[in-house]
């Protein structure tokens, strides 16, 4: 017994020999996964894997085809755990979905009950995806400075790959909780967008990916970065003694050539972000702090929404580096 249609449109990626056909299309019902949740996915979100899932050479998609959209949020139409009864309105993402596992660009889909969480009164559907996985992420990153001691009154924190999910989203829940928050972006054309989410002060790509000391001064007290390559070693080199960055991306390159010294003279610490394996209930916690003391600045104010049809030129301008705050997909029609 099902509370999904026989049929109904997704947006899929499929490996054509050496190429990805993507495109809306009728998906059959019979062909989603097993799990205990169905949902009607109202809104999903563009994030930098969902661009890499739906291109040949992007090492994320573990199916073919594939539904990417690695979160969804909607409402639960069919449901085998009490806990989650229909009408709720729920938000998924990480594990395996739109990875290995049929994603939010979808009408429906059905999912484990243990990667559902049930969301906060004051956190909409749509909002819940213009946070989304790169927002959830800043978020973690957020929260782990803090429990290692980072507080307003420790100095100004850093903010890399500012105009885009994770980075937007970090430098808005850091202004809005009274940080001095300075952002690194290579858009020069953002600057008074990023100043009106809370930016104090804007450094240029350029200046941050430039050859330097392998220590500089003394300059932050924690920073978010998910960009990496040449970015991550001026981070490491500038953080004050004892501070550390969240490291979550490698929007900028994979490589990290960096010394000892900060580790070894500063105390710096290097922190791992890794958003898909969170246990749930640690994600539901961070959910709902996003609704309430972790909330952006000017959530919703930063989104472009597009719907499934429009989905190819997103997907190719995350990876291209051209995000420009959140894209939103409108699933429901
Ligand atoms: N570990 C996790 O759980 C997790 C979760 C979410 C995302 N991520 C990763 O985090 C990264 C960012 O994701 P996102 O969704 O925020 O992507 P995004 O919206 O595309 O933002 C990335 C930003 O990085 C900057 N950038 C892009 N190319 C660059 C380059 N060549 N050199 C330096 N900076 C560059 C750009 O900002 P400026 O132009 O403003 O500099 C861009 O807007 C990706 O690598 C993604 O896979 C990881």
């Amino acid at each position: 017994m099902t509370a999904i249609p026989a049929t109904f449109r997704a947006y899929v990626a499929e490996k054509v020999q050496d190429r990805v056909e993507r495109g809306v299309r009728d998906f059959t019902e019979t062909d989603l996964p097993p799990g205990e949740i169905e949902i009607r996915v109202g809104w999903s979100s563009v994030n930098y894997k969902d661009g890499l899932a739906t291109r040949a050479d992007g090492k994320v998609a573990r199916i073919s085809p594939l539904i990417p959209g690695i979160d969804l949020a909607g409402e639960v139409v069919g449901s085998q755990d009490p806990s989650i009864p229909a009408g709720t309105a729920v938000l998924a993402h990480g594990y395996d979905l739109g990875v290995s596992r049929h994603g939010g660009y979808s009408e429906y889909q059905r999912v484990p009950a243990g990667w559902v969480v049930p969301l906060a009164p004051g956190l909409s559907p749509r909002e819940a995806m213009a946070i989304g996985t790169a927002g959830f992420t800043a978020a973690m990153s957020v929260v782990v400075l803090e429990e290692r001691g980072l507080q307003p009154d420790s100095g100004p924190v850093l903010v890399t790959g500012a105009s885009g999910g994770v980075g937007g989203t970090a430098l808005a829940i850091l202004a809005e909780r009274g940080y001095e928050v300075w952002a690194v972006t290579g858009k020069p054309e953002e600057t008074e967008r990023l100043r009106s989410l809370g930016a104090s002060g804007i450094l240029s790509r350029d200046e941050v990916t430039a050859e330097g000391r392998a220590l500089d001064a003394e300059r932050w007290a924690g920073a978010i970065d998910a960009v990496g390559g040449a970015t991550l070693p001026y981070v490491l080199r500038t953080l004050k003694q004892g501070a550390a960055v969240a490291a979550s991306g490698n929007a900028g390159g994979a490589k990290l050539e960096t010394t000892v010294f900060p580790f070894i003279l500063r105390g710096v610490a290097l922190l791992g972000m890794n958003s898909v394996p969170v246990p749930i209930a640690r994600r539901r916690a961070l959910w709902d702090r996003l609704a309430t003391d972790l909330r952006p600045r000017e959530l919703g104010g930063h989104v472009t929404e597009v719907s499934l049809a429009d989905l190819d030129g997103p997907l190719d301008a995350i990876v291209a580096g051209s995000a420009r705050g959140r894209w939103v997909v409108r699933v429901a029609a």
